[in-house]
């Protein structure tokens, strides 16, 4: 049986005072011994996060990743570095890198197979706009997404990786996909994992992310394919990403 994992994305969000506050109610609830948790924090805020975390059994993620090992990369955050800040996890193509900052599919593969390299876990994530799902092209999009990563990486690793399936149109806008949607997807992308690396496709976690919320989490996660959750909006109320967390 695969653990369940569900992980906060912040975003761009937080403060130092927010941030203590926020982790300071989330450690003062944490009951959660049924699954993995992580909360993935802005770069800056790493050191601080990891020490509000020490001795806590909730994991600590970073948002991005350079491709690069080190040198004369202005901005970029290596893999080593987030390692020395205590990282578990780091997220690698979400679609807002992609659609902002042009990150292509093999970018995300190289950044996934870096962080594998580095010793971290990569969250990969894919996902369809609405005018591609409409179109009938949700299984191509996603599917030449997971591909590009699961070519990249060496052989025998692809079971270090965390997938997570987020529907575009779903992400920050209230809109879920059904569970039945959802599912369809994320038993689509383990045969694809399952035609590279048929142990893999056992072990490696599939997560769904967009407007993940209590009164839809544990439905989501009931599906037979879904493994965990990639949370943002939610994952900044205490209340909220400990309802989920704790409802697996
Ligand atoms: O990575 C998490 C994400 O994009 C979903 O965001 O706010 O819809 O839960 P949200």
């Amino acid at each position: 049986m695969r653990r369940k994992l569900v992980a906060g994305n912040w975003k761009m969000n937080g403060s130092l005072a927010a941030n203590a506050a926020l982790l300071a109610d989330v450690k003062a609830d944490f009951a959660s011994e049924a699954c993995d948790v992580a909360v993935c924090v802005p770069a800056p805020y790493l050191a601080q996060c990891q020490a509000l975390l020490d001795g806590s059994p909730i994991a600590l993620g970073a948002q991005d990743v350079s491709k690069h090992e080190a040198g004369a990369y202005t901005g970029e955050v290596s893999a080593a570095m987030l390692l020395e800040f205590g990282c578990r996890y780091v997220i690698v193509g979400h679609s807002e890198r992609r659609a902002a900052f042009g990150e292509s599919d093999e970018l995300v593969a190289d950044k996934a197979a870096r962080a594998i390299e580095a010793g971290l876990v990569p969250i990969v994530c894919v996902g369809e706009t609405l005018a591609q799902r409409e179109a009938g092209q949700t299984d191509t999009v996603i599917g030449a997404q997971i591909d590009v990563v699961l070519h990249r990486l060496l052989s025998g690793t692809v079971d270090r990786i965390v997938v997570a399936y987020e529907p575009i149109w779903a992400i920050g806008t209230g809109k879920t996909a059904t569970p039945q949607m959802a599912q369809d997807v994320h038993a689509m992308l383990r045969k694809r994992i399952q035609a590279v690396d048929a142990q893999a496709a056992n072990v490696v976690r599939i997560l769904y992310g967009g407007s993940m919320k209590p009164d839809n989490a544990a439905e989501l996660m009931a599906m037979p394919d879904i493994d965990g959750g990639l949370v943002g909006g939610a994952a900044l109320k205490a209340k909220d990403f400990l309802a989920i967390a704790c409802d697996v």
